[in-house]
């Protein structure tokens, strides 16, 4: 993986690897319009591809690789009818639960992205889940790289970077999210993503962009000078 500090060269691929902007399946959009007005948005910002990741949480969002994809087509067919020029694409926010262990073990084939087949996983924000290793092992086992989503929001580690690093080195890749720079989920995650960021711990951004009100802050968040440098990753995907 890059490190965020060694590239100066030119982003030639802007890409999202993390949003809710399928309507209806989970707690992101609710209606097409309202995915429109985002992408239209993200395509002024220079973005031409997002690879959007609805929540698969067997208690809240019992999404399937059919319920997505089935969303995905529908939403495709929107974004073509209004000029759009933006690849939307999908994966899943997997919720590390015993459901998802089981899935693992099932060896049904997981909604991955990129070459290294990226899995974007999260945890509750309270408390980490007792089964966290042993999910890691059995992505890595079966050839999956898992992301940890937006590290910096989760209650449990409140500055502890120790255990993250532990994971990192377990070959978990950390992805935060932009707005959290800017202070979007308050102090205590700005700072903790502004230090996860000054160690070089973090491997990818994204926007986790669920309502068209949270535009003006991604917006925000996305003029950060390390920005670039960040996106660069992303761009492997
Ligand atoms: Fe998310």
């Amino acid at each position: 993986m890059l490190g965020w500090f060694g590239s100066k060269k030119p982003i030639s691929v802007k890409v999202d690897i993390h949003s809710h902007l399928i309507p209806g399946i989970d707690d992101g959009v609710k209606s097409v319009e309202e995915s429109i007005e985002i992408l239209t948005g993200m395509e002024k910002m220079g973005y031409q591809k997002i690879i959007t990741t609805p929540h698969i949480h067997s208690d809240y969002y019992p999404n399937t690789k059919d319920s997505i994809c089935d969303g995905l087509s529908a939403l495709e067919k929107v974004v073509e009818a209004s000029g759009l020029k933006i690849k939307v694409e999908a994966a899943a926010e997997y919720f590390i639960d015993s459901e998802f262990l089981r899935l693992i073990e099932s060896g049904e084939e997981l909604m991955s992205f990129g070459d290294s087949n990226y899995v974007l996983v999260e945890t509750p924000f309270m408390n980490r889940p007792l089964i966290f290793d042993e999910v890691v092992f059995k992505l890595k086992s079966n050839d999956y790289t898992p992301i940890l989503a937006h590290p910096e929001r989760y209650t449990y580690l409140s500055g502890d970077l120790f255990w993250l690093k532990k994971v990192k080195k377990q070959g978990v890749n950390l992805q935060i999210t932009t707005t959290s720079l800017v202070g979007a989920y308050g102090r205590e995650p700005q700072k903790i993503a502004i230090q996860l960021l000054k160690e070089e711990m973090v491997d990818f951004v994204g926007s986790d962009l669920h309502r068209s009100s949270q535009l003006p802050v991604f917006e925000k968040s996305m003029k950060q000078r390390i920005i670039p440098q960040m996106l660069k990753n992303n761009e492997l995907i």
